[in-house]
């Protein structure tokens, strides 16, 4: 079957200080701030009506991962299938009112996933200001105790394709309908939370003018650029003002073939099989490997 996801909707994190969370999202990434209430914050860097979602919070935290099926009997069928597995349907209601349908379920290691019909595009598509201006929100790596049953959780119950593993399942890599090489990825962690998320660029160009952005602030990149052997896709890394890892990519690896077989690689030990890591050579810092943010904290828990 298809996959009953067809894309990264949205990131929802909660942060401890909205107004400079989103002072960084429109002066380094260049996002346009679509509206601001009761304690939370909708971004966005295109015509769709949110894409990075913050919420006012004690601390940094994961809140929610956003994933935009195609139609109502989609959404109804992850609904269906999470049940099935004995998951938590936390909310049938839709998070904004800009998604028509959506279910919120909550994953075994405390990840929440809401399964939403596409996003309202009532944005204009171009706009002014500061910062890069990405094409889209890409994509989230997600941090987990037992990676390999939280992907095949997620692939069973978002109908996710595996495109790509290493032999242990140290780090995983799933992919959508839109066919993108990974929409969701997974690393081995202590703890279940998120690596990092991304924003698709449209040019070479604007990770050189992300550099000097950072610069102008005295703030740096934590990794790259390079090139990632796992997605074939350009990257390059840095720090938000709330300490969440932002990707930025261009490039990635389309896979429309509904039958491909994943690749198992080997990283080598402390990632450093460049020809999968980063095929330019530069390996990552230690800053980027140990880079961790929690899940929201489960109510009563
Ligand atoms: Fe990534």
């Amino acid at each position: 079957m298809d996959p009953l996801v067809h894309r990264l909707g949205f990131v929802a994190l909660n942060v401890k200080n909205l107004d400079a969370a989103i002072a960084d999202a429109r002066d380094v990434m260049g996002l346009s701030l679509v509206g601001q209430g009761n304690g939370r914050a909708l971004l966005t860097s295109n015509d769709r009506h949110a894409e990075l979602i913050f919420y006012q919070a004690e601390a940094s935290e994961l809140h929610t991962i956003g994933l935009e099926a195609l139609t109502p009997a989609h959404v109804g069928e992850v609904a269906r299938r999470a049940r099935a597995e004995g998951l938590e349907v936390v909310s049938e209601t839709p998070s904004l009112p800009a998604m028509e349908h959506g279910v919120t379920i909550r994953f075994s290691e405390n990840h929440l996933v809401e399964v939403h019909t596409p996003m309202l595009r009532d944005r204009p598509s171009r706009y002014s200001g500061p910062g890069i201006h990405p094409r889209y929100i890409d994509h989230a790596n997600l941090t987990a105790r037992d990676p390999a049953s939280a992907s095949e959780e997620m692939m069973r119950v978002l109908g996710l394709k595996l495109s790509e593993r290493t032999a242990g399942w140290e780090l995983s890599w799933m992919r959508a309908g839109d066919g993108r090489h990974h929409t969701l990825a997974f690393v081995k962690s202590d703890a279940a939370g998120i690596h990092h998320y991304s924003w698709e660029f449209a040019d070479f160009n604007d990770f050189k003018r992300l550099g000097d952005v950072l610069d102008t602030f005295d703030r740096k990149l934590v990794w790259g650029p390079g090139r990632h052997g796992a997605g074939d896709n350009l990257f390059v890394y840095y720090v938000d003002a709330a300490g969440f890892l932002v990707e930025c990519t261009a490039e990635m690896e389309r896979i429309a073939d509904p039958e491909f077989q994943a690749r198992v690689v080997d990283p080598g030990e402390n990632l450093s099989n460049y020809k999968v890591v980063n095929r330019w050579g530069q390996l990552p810092s230690q800053e980027w490997i140990g880079h961790f943010i929690p899940c929201m904290g489960r109510p009563g828990h």
